[in-house]
Order: C-alpha cells, then structure tokens, then sequence
C-alpha cells in the first residue's frame, strides 16, 4: 500500500515521528513523506527532523506564510499535482493546521481516502483557525484516529461511524516517552541559567493572543505582577514583531524578570517544561506535553479542545484576564508537592502505543477488514 502523510507545521513532526518510526518497520507500506513547507525557519522546521531521527521528505512543497486562503489555497494547487503524481492509496494528515486541512481537501476531492491522526478533538471556538480545520478534515475522512474516549465519543456525536473511528491514544505522548530520556542530554537549564521548578516556561502564538495589543498587553501586565516568579519565552516568529507594542515589555521589572529566546528544539523543550514551576500557553500540544509531564498548566485561552486536562485538574483555563492568571499561577506557587499530585492522576491519552495502533487499523482497512 501507498501512504502519503502530509505534514507543514513544527507540532506536525512532532505528533509524526512515531507514526513514521513505526511507517518504515512495516514492508508492507510503501511511505511518502510530503512537507507543505508551511514552516520553514530551520529552527521550526530542520531542527526536528534531525532530533526526531526522520527522513527527510520526498518533496517540499515551500509554500510559505500568507493569510488562510492564499497559504491553504496554494498548498491544495502543489498537492493535487504531487497526489495525482504520486498516486497514494491513503493520504494522513495529523493535527488541526492549514496543512491538514489542505491534504485532507486535495485528497478526498482527488477520491483518495483520508485517515486524521488527532481527530476529535473539540474546542466549540469557531474563532480558531484550528477548529475550523479540525472540523472539516474530520468529517471528510475515512479513518479517524481519537486521542481520548472524550475525542471518540464527539465524532460520534458529529454522526461519523464507528467502524471509522480508532481510540488510538495520542501520538505525542508516543514521542514524549521516547524522547523524554534522550532529552536530559540538552543541558538548557544550565545554559538559561535556571533552577529546576523555580521559574514558568511560557509559549504564545495564537492569533487571538498575538494580533491583539490590548490582549498582550493585559497579559504580560499580569505575568509582571508575579514578582518572584522568573519567566523563559521562547518567542515564536509570529509572535515577535507583535511584541515590539508591548509597552509593560519595555520597562526595565520585565526585562529582568522575562528572558526571551529564539524557538528552541523538542527537547530542550521537553526539559524546559519537565523542570518548570508552570507552563504558560496557548499552545494545545504544551498542555499535553505539561500534563504528562505533571507540570501544572495555565491556558491563556478562552477554550480548550483538551477538556480532560481541566477536569482532571492539572490545566486552568483564564484567557486573558489578569486577575485570573495572577490568582492561578499564585496558587500553583502556594501548593505544596504539586507535581507529585499531578503524577497520580490516569492519563487519558493512551499508552504510549497509539502509533503502532494506527497503522494496524490502517492495514486492516487497506485489507477491506471492515467496511
Ligand atoms: C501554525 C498553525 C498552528 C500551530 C502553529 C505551530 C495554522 C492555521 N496554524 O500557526 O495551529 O499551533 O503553526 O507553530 O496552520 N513564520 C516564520 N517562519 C516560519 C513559519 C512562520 O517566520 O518558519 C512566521 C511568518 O511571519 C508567518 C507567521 O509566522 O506569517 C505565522 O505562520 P503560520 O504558519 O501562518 O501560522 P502559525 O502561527 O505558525
């Protein structure tokens, strides 16, 4: 069988790395490996590759940044040649990013079965991009792969069957257990100068956060406001010229308790959010990535589309108000023992072997085991 798995994103070679690992064990499948170039910053792109040990991919498309329409609708126009090309049997498409949404578009249009590694996932916020890709790359696929029962249970709600749905687990937790020993070796905590749970790594990106100068301001006003906690940034390129607004940024308490940094790689990430006090974000895969790591999360969200996390305590979602993210990241410093709390709860992601899952129902698919 041919599978093509398309991916474009930095989150997207993370959430691949075990499907291709386990890809390349299998004679039986033939793999191409296609990159939307999407992403293209060596540090949001090449660095995973060679830290992920992933073969490079047969073609890249190098479609770049641009709005939703211009980006997704010239990743469709290169995908439909390099399908039609390629001839795949199976396209897969991780993930909720305009790559995904353009793969699983080109493909069923093209009449080639779609598989959605990720499917499922929920966040009711029409406003996201994501949502809106997740979604429809849902309800045009053939096999859909769910990272939790929660996952699961909504696309039976959305009227998708369920001889297409696979409870695999999450393919990111997959790559943590793999990597998380290997990741030791990074040494950034030495090179940040940082002491193990005495500082809060911090990521944000999301177009709500980033586009809106009154909403950054708001937050980084109420992270100023939380004197003794020193805080790492790892600055994601979309973010960093919407923070040259940032007027708090300027005063000299931010400049000395915020450390901005270039994007780093998956596992000085892993170790920077394995040794923090609390991870700050509005990413969806670091409030995964905090939660197996029982590290306490704070979500500078409105809604999340990882609903277990919250109800299972370990993530608290405050969007951008400053009384709730100082009132959360307080508490979180006045518990004692929190992370060995965070330890003891089930984890609803699977067991570290949603991969090989995956391509077992793939195969059986291919082999018409259900219809
Ligand atoms: C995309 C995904 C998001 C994911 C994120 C991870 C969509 C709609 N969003 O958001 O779900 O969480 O990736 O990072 O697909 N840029 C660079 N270099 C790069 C890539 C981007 O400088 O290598 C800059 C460009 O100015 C670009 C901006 O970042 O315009 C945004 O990039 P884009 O790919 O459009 O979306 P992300 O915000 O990265």
């Amino acid at each position: 069988m041919k599978l093509m798995l398309i991916i474009g994103a930095r989150p997207q070679i993370i959430k691949s790395a075990p499907i291709i690992h386990e890809v390349l064990k299998r004679n039986e499948i033939e793999f191409q490996l296609v990159h939307t170039g999407q992403h293209y910053d060596f540090e949001m792109s090449k660095i995973f590759f060679g830290e992920l040990d992933l073969p490079d991919p047969i073609i890249n498309l190098g479609v770049g940044s641009g709005t939703h329409a211009v980006q997704t609708g010239k990743m469709m126009i290169e995908l439909e040649k390099t399908i039609e090309n390629l001839k795949p049997d199976m396209v897969m498409v991780p993930g909720d990013t305009n790559s995904t949404l353009a793969g699983a578009l080109t493909a069923v249009k093209l009449q080639v079965p779609v598989s959605h590694v990720e499917a499922g996932a929920r966040s009711y916020d029409m406003r996201m991009p994501e949502e809106v890709n997740r979604r429809l790359t849902d309800h045009c696929s053939t096999l859909l792969f769910a990272s939790t029962r929660n996952c699961f249970e909504k696309l039976r709600e959305e009227g998708i069957k369920k001889q297409q749905i696979k409870l695999s687990g999450d393919t990111m937790y997959d790559a943590l257990l793999e990597h998380i020993r290997r990741s030791e070796k990074t040494g950034i905590l030495k090179k940040l100068n940082l002491q193990s749970e005495e500082y809060a790594a911090l990521t944000l990106h999301r177009p709500e956060n980033v586009d809106s100068p009154e909403r950054l301001e708001r937050i980084f006003k109420a992270f100023t406001s939380l004197k003794n906690l020193p805080i790492v940034f790892p600055v994601h390129p979309r973010t960093r010229q919407e923070l040259e607004t940032v007027k708090v940024m300027k005063q000299k308490a931010a400049v000395d308790q915020i450390e901005l940094v270039e994007p780093i790689g998956y596992h000085e990430m892993l170790q920077l959010t394995k040794h923090a006090k609390m991870v700050l974000t509005d990413s969806g895969g670091l409030q995964k990535e905090a939660f197996w790591l029982h590290t306490p999360c704070i979500t500078l969200r409105d809604t999340t589309e990882w609903t277990e996390t919250i109800e299972l305590g370990a993530n608290v979602l405050v969007g951008s108000d400053p009384k709730k993210i100082v009132e959360a990241a307080e508490e979180i410093m006045e518990t004692n023992k929190i992370k060995a709390k965070l330890q003891k709860l089930r984890n609803p992601f699977g067991d570290g072997h949603a991969a090989q899952k995956i391509l077992d129902f793939v195969l059986k698919w291919r082999q018409g085991g259900f219809r």
